[in-house]
């Protein structure tokens, strides 16, 4: 795996992409009578949700929620609605990653009040240490530490989302100094 004193990667694609085999083998078994809703929140799931999809046997619907943060709280909103309702339906809610948890209690919260017949979360990464609200993972890629990742679909003020892999920033402050630096080492020559 590659390092630089900047960033350190630490997932490889290789182990991204049989974790989520197993995963979809997961959510296969356990929906075999049950069609599921897959809800992916906007926007670092979606290759997530990609990946995840194809790997699920049962007959699935996908469907996209935008959020946006505002206020000193970090109030979360719905800047893009789901297009279709969820009243009845076998809602697996798609993250990214599991911080706080706090996004993933609001999104439960909502699928619930709407009438969902079940609820239940992917999330490609987890970071438990940090959590402060208590809520259940049901499908969990990998437990990670507390260094803030970049790549497949995480960003870093919108960059690294494309990369294949699982960076960890060693040194946030070259990241604020210059949000490419990762990105410049990656793609020259
Ligand atoms: P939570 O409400 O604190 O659980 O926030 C989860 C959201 O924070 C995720 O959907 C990500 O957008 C963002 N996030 C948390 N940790 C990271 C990270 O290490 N890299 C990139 N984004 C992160
Ligand atoms: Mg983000």
């Amino acid at each position: 795996m590659t390092d630089y004193p900047f960033a350190t990667e630490v997932i490889t694609e290789v182990d991204l992409k049989s974790r989520v085999v197993e995963l979809g083998q997961a959510i296969s078994n356990d929906y075999l009578d049950r069609s599921p809703l897959f809800v992916v929140v906007l926007t670092g799931s979606v290759l997530f949700a990609a990946d995840l999809v194809r790997n699920v046997a049962a007959d699935s619907e996908v469907d996209f929620l935008g959020l946006n943060r505002y206020g000193e709280g970090g109030r979360i909103g719905i800047a893009m609605d789901l297009a279709a309702p969820v009243f009845d339906r076998n809602v697996i809610i798609v993250e990214d990653i599991g911080d706080t948890g706090l996004t993933l209690k609001v999104l439960r919260r909502m699928m619930t009040d709407r009438g969902a017949a079940s609820v239940s979360t992917a999330a490609r990464f987890d970071k438990t240490r940090r959590r402060v609200t208590d809520v259940p993972i049901e499908y969990r890629g990998f437990e990670v530490g507390d260094e803030f990742l970049v790549g497949y679909g995480l960003d870093w003020q919108g960059v690294y989302r494309n990369l294949r892999s699982i960076w960890a920033v060693m040194d946030i402050e070259a990241f604020v100094r210059d949000p490419k630096v990762l990105s410049k080492q990656l793609h020259s020559g």
